[in-house]
């Protein structure tokens, strides 16, 4: 395959950057397609630990080119710190991205006032909401500083806030006149790449059940992480992304507000988020923690066309007795097995749960599939069949060495 796409299949933080890392080495563009600073990707190898917000994670590889596609929001503050260390990387942004000005992030701390989503307040969804209203800023704003001036002072004025875009633009000028060279047509690229037979990984933020149409509305991020996103995002055929490899974490986490059914409430919850470190990436808020749902895996499967999957953070399980995975739901005495649209169903499903053999033995060194032991293995492949999907990658632990290769993706073919 040579168009993959990378999808988080739960709430995010299921280890998308060491799964785009990992493929990286194979890469020769890495498209982030969505979202925007609200994402946390931390990267590790050797001694070094990168954590990323807005850049592709395969940006530590020199030989790849890192784009910010046309789907994205980018805040400029945090687009320029986080390129610094990257002297020598190619880092492409998308003249259609939208920006995030200062005043996003006001307009979103001040909307958590009362809508309480728990949102990472970086401005994500008044962005979005200025994008969808037709009065957003795009990067190619930035190529005429006047014009910038005019457009971003004037959507200020439609909030009603005060803004001195003149003095905004003149922080960056320095940075944003380099990177005026770098600022290109996305869907012409990837069109160019494609021709030239080359290696694509579009790699997604947050992941399906925090997607605006398919997530777990309305406690959902403002883009869509969804595979069937990608295509719209980034301008290209649907038909040219060849595979789609979902990040599935071998437990559940959720950060902010809204329904999680098969959350757990005891001292586990508490051992898992100090042995996994389970604390966001962005904000540092503790992540809530629960066991494996595999009625929202198989609708973020769905909707997402995935073909094979990477199980992550397996070696955390070693803190269960049992594991649990819920297989179903039940609403009001009746079982389903697919997600409720309204947020107050959803809210009162009672999860189904079938229990599973655990296995205490320490598995972060193991480096080959064969050596898990038996219930590690039995786990990852009851996942896999209840899914429909091929086994790629198990991560036994946070470093890009701890990933065990059952399937490299780049090497499986279309029959
Ligand atoms: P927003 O994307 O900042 O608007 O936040 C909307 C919801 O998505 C909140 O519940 C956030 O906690 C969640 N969220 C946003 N980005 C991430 C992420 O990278 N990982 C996990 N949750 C996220």
């Amino acid at each position: 395959m040579k168009r993959i796409a990378i999808v988080g299949l739960q709430w995010g933080d299921e280890g998308k950057g060491k799964m785009t890392d990992v493929l990286a080495n194979k890469a020769d563009i890495i498209v982030r397609y969505q979202g925007g600073d609200n994402a946390g990707h931390t990267v590790k190898f050797d001694t070094y630990t990168y954590d990323l917000h807005i850049l592709p994670s395969g940006v530590i590889h020199p030989h790849v080119t890192s784009i910010l596609g046309p789907g994205m929001v980018i805040n400029l503050e945090t687009f320029f710190h986080e390129k610094k260390p990257f002297l020598n990387a190619s880092i492409k942004v998308s003249n259609r991205a939208h920006l995030i000005l200062p005043f996003h992030k006001t307009l979103d701390a001040k909307k958590e006032e009362t809508q309480h989503i728990g949102t990472t307040k970086k401005g994500i969804g008044p962005t979005y909401s200025d994008k969808i209203n037709r009065q957003g800023l795009r990067v190619a704003s930035l190529l005429n500083k006047t014009r910038f001036i005019d457009e971003a002072n004037a959507l200020a004025s439609l909030h009603h806030i005060e803004f001195d875009a003149k003095q905004y633009y003149e922080t960056y000028e320095k940075e944003i006149k380099a990177l005026i060279p770098n600022i290109i047509d996305v869907s012409k690229f990837i069109d160019e790449a494609v021709n030239k037979d080359q290696h694509i990984l579009f790699e997604g933020a947050q992941g399906v059940m925090l997607d605006i149409s398919h997530g777990t509305y309305p406690y959902v991020t403002s883009s869509s992480p969804s595979v069937s996103g990608i295509p719209a995002q980034v301008g290209m055929a649907p038909w040219l992304l060849e595979g789609a490899l979902g990040i599935v974490k071998a437990y559940s986490t959720r950060v902010g507000e809204g329904p999680f059914p098969t959350e757990i409430h005891d001292t586990l919850a508490h051992n898992i988020r100090e042995v996994a470190h389970e604390y966001g990436v962005t904000t540092g808020r503790p992540r809530r923690i629960g066991y494996l749902d595999l009625v929202s895996l198989k609708h973020a499967v769905r909707v997402s066309g995935i073909t094979h999957i990477a199980v992550t953070l397996l070696d955390v399980i070693s803190e269960m007795d049992v594991i649990q995975v819920c297989t179903q739901y039940q609403l009001d005495g009746q079982s389903i097995d697919e997600v409720p649209a309204h947020i107050e169903d959803l809210s009162r499903v009672k999860p189904v749960y079938e229990a599973l053999p655990s296995f205490k033995d320490d598995i972060s060194k193991i480096t080959t599939y064969a050596h898990l032991p038996k219930a590690a293995k039995d786990y990852v492949e009851y996942i896999a069949e209840a899914l429909g999907v091929d086994i790629a990658y198990v991560a036994v632990g946070p470093k890009r060495e701890q990933t065990i290769e059952v399937k490299n993706i780049w090497e499986v073919t279309g029959d």
